[in-house]
């Protein structure tokens, strides 16, 4: 089951994803985005994108506000917000539906952009994912 998000949390979440979005580092999109993660304790993790020359080393803010929290010792993440200074709303590419997934099976997803919030689930984003059940099944070592 879903948890319901406070409004406080929310605000604060997109408060932080705004400021890291400050710290993007696009010069080749310049197309800056800002991500926060929540914890259960209410504990704040954020990322920006970090591109590279090399275009394929490029970080999504999503993935790097996930890494960072995993770096702290968080193992489960209650929401994510991504933020955007855009018309219309970003939404995860398909690589950080992934890594999403992989520490929570569903979590709400919040867009924020110029215009509001855009709200979905990473379950409505990632349906029928790969979960890795057929390893564990090969492999029964595998936590899952
Ligand atoms: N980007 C993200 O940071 N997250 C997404 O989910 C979509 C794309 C970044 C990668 C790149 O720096 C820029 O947006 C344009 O694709």
């Amino acid at each position: 089951m879903l948890k319901l998000i406070r409004k406080e949390n929310l605000d604060q979440m997109i408060e932080k994803a705004k400021k890291a979005a400050s710290h993007s580092y696009s010069p080749y999109s310049h197309f800056p985005v800002g991500a926060c993660v929540m914890t259960n304790q209410h504990e704040y993790y954020v990322g920006c994108n970090v591109e590279n020359i090399s275009f394929q080393s490029t970080v999504c803010a999503e993935v790097n506000a996930i890494s960072s929290s995993i770096a702290a010792g968080i193992d489960h993440i209650e929401a994510i917000v991504i933020y955007t200074p855009t018309e219309t709303p970003t939404l995860p590419c398909g690589n950080c539906r992934q890594v999403i997934h992989e520490f929570s099976k569903d979590i709400p997803i919040f867009s924020a952009y110029n215009n509001g919030i855009y709200e979905t689930t990473l379950s409505k984003l990632l349906p029928e994912s790969f979960d890795g059940l057929a390893i564990k099944q090969q492999s029964p070592q595998v936590q899952l």
